[in-house]
């Protein structure tokens, strides 16, 4: 059963050198996001989701670990990361910070060790072959680079070695199984980063690429999935409030793996896109918030959810993101009307629901050059648009020493902005999380029930909501048995037999 403060929780995912530069240097920081925390509770967000912020060389923008028990010197020290958690405990905000167990930089003293000619205590903690010669069949690796006479496996770019935590069927004499000593060596050496920012204050980890611990012939993830448990038990046993939330992208299984939480992700096959992301992978863009989808279908995207609901309810919770790091933002395709109901629509689902810095005020996807490893997600990975002042609030240093340039576009949304605009998207986003906290039928365990597909109309605990997104209005007959409307966007209007939904509104019965 997942951690007790999960139920309300709604987190808020921060790229860090995106989003306020504290110092002027041009890269936004940890003092950056404490200085900030006020911003982030009166959204109603009370729980971060920190992009990884350790000492790496920043080839694939902090993914690629150099140390996990330091924080980046272009961030601040471990003193700036303690001082984070203490304020946002007293805030009444958990941090989460990003655990990155499949893979190192390539810079990690670990692996700088496995190179060496000579044995040492780390011959095995990245995943080699037994002669410079042999490559690991099914498996990317790198030949060539190392004194020791062997091949290396890489779990994502090349600056990023895999671990090794073992094979479950043991075919080459370099694959170990995953119960040698030098294996569990590797989930224990997991574990001990895991306990050092633990006993530091922070409230758990976002786990990247959570399935990629054993290798290849782990289809069904069975051994990756027992290395977890061994992990949960640790956590359970000496931090039961802390929380996991994976990026696997496979809710029943992560949850039964011990994580509390799994994102609904990937791509337009599972349906997750097909909400806010259709055109990805399509040619027709048939999002079921835009206005204008040719052929809106709310299913694409239920017939996987509500067998994953089905499947996980009693055991944590799936996270609807409106997007992250990796994805492009929603604002690409979605204009503002759209990304209200759209939000609407995320925030008012079960589960624990996580909003991307900077899409609370509908911050676009840029044009942008790649940096450090982004390629085409940099132009969602732009400095957070605070006001309208130099580099539009992130930072007083001069624009070409920006991590990433801002938002050049004179409408370029902003929070000062929108927080004087009582019709923003912004007060949207502030008003739904605020009846989100207000209403427990609203929160992560309340049932959800489908009421009807087209229109969408749905059932959260006692409460009835429904979203037109079209441009035509639409009626809907369902007995709402003298539930009136306490939050709309658009205009709604009950009758007899139901009730009318304008184009484009939203609606929560009580
Ligand atoms: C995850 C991260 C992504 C990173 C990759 C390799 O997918 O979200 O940003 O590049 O893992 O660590
Ligand atoms: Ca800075």
């Amino acid at each position: 059963m997942a951690a007790g403060w999960l139920k309300n929780a709604v987190f808020y995912e921060i790229y860090p050198q995106s989003f306020y530069d504290s110092n002027g240097d041009g890269i936004g920081d940890i003092p950056g996001i404490t200085e900030k925390l006020d911003a982030i509770c009166s959204l109603g967000c009370n729980a971060l989701w920190i992009n990884p912020c350790f000492d790496s060389p920043f080839k694939d923008a902090g993914y690629d670990v150099r140390d996990y028990k330091k924080v980046a010197p272009r961030y601040g020290t471990n003193e700036d990361l303690m001082l984070l958690f203490h304020t946002a405990h007293k805030k009444g905000i958990r941090v989460l910070l990003d655990l990155v167990p499949g893979h190192t930089s390539e810079e990690h003293p670990w692996f700088r060790e496995s190179c060496k000619a000579e044995k040492t205590p780390y011959d095995n903690r990245y995943i080699w072959t037994d002669n410079w010669f042999r490559g690991a069949t099914g498996l990317n690796y790198v030949g060539g680079e190392a004194e020791r006479s062997g091949t290396y496996v890489l779990n994502f770019f090349k600056c990023q070695p895999a671990l090794n935590y073992g094979f479950l069927r043991t075919q080459e004499p370099w694959q170990l199984p995953c119960d040698h000593p030098d294996c569990i060596a590797t989930r224990e050496a997991m574990k001990d980063i895991m306990r050092f920012w633990l006993d530091r204050g922070c409230d758990g980890f976002r786990v990247d690429m959570a399935a990629s611990l054993v290798k290849f012939d782990d289809e069904k993830n069975t051994a990756t999935s027992a290395i977890w448990r061994n992990i949960r038990e640790m956590l359970d046993r000496d931090y039961p409030e802390a929380v996991l939330v994976a990026e696997w992208g496979d809710p029943p299984l992560a949850l039964s793996c011990g994580f509390d939480m799994d994102f609904y992700l990937n791509g337009w096959k599972n349906g997750y896109s097909t909400l806010l992301r259709d055109y990805e992978g399509q040619e027709e863009d048939n999002s079921f918030f835009r206005a204008k989808a040719p052929a809106r279908n709310i299913r694409r995207f239920l017939d996987t959810y509500e067998e994953w609901y089905r499947l996980t309810r009693d055991k944590g919770y799936i996270s609807l993101i409106t997007c992250n790091h990796d994805t492009l933002r929603p604002r690409y395709s979605l204009t503002y009307r759209e990304l209200k109901l759209a939000y609407a629509y995320l925030f008012t689902m079960p589960g624990v629901p996580f909003l991307y810095y900077g899409d609370e005020i509908g911050m676009r996807y840029l044009n942008l050059p790649t940096k450090e490893g982004g390629y085409s997600r940099t132009g969602s990975r732009s400095p957070m648009q605070w006001g309208n002042g130099k580099n539009l609030g992130f930072s007083t240093a001069d624009p070409e020493l920006l991590y990433l340039p801002v938002d050049p576009a004179e409408d370029a949304p902003t929070v000062q902005a929108q927080e004087k605009d009582p019709d923003s998207l912004l007060q949207t986003v502030k008003s739904i999380l605020h009846l989100r906290h207000s209403l427990e039928d609203l929160q992560a365990d309340s049932e959800y029930e489908t009421l009807c597909d087209s229109p969408y109309v749905y059932r959260r605990g006692q409460l009835i909501l429904a979203v037109n997104p079209s441009l035509e209005e639409t009626e809907v007959k369902i007995d709402l048995n003298g539930r009136q409307p306490i939050f709309r966007i658009g205009t709604v209007l009950t009758s007899s037999s139901g009730f009318r939904l304008e184009a484009q509104s939203f609606a929560v019965f009580q």
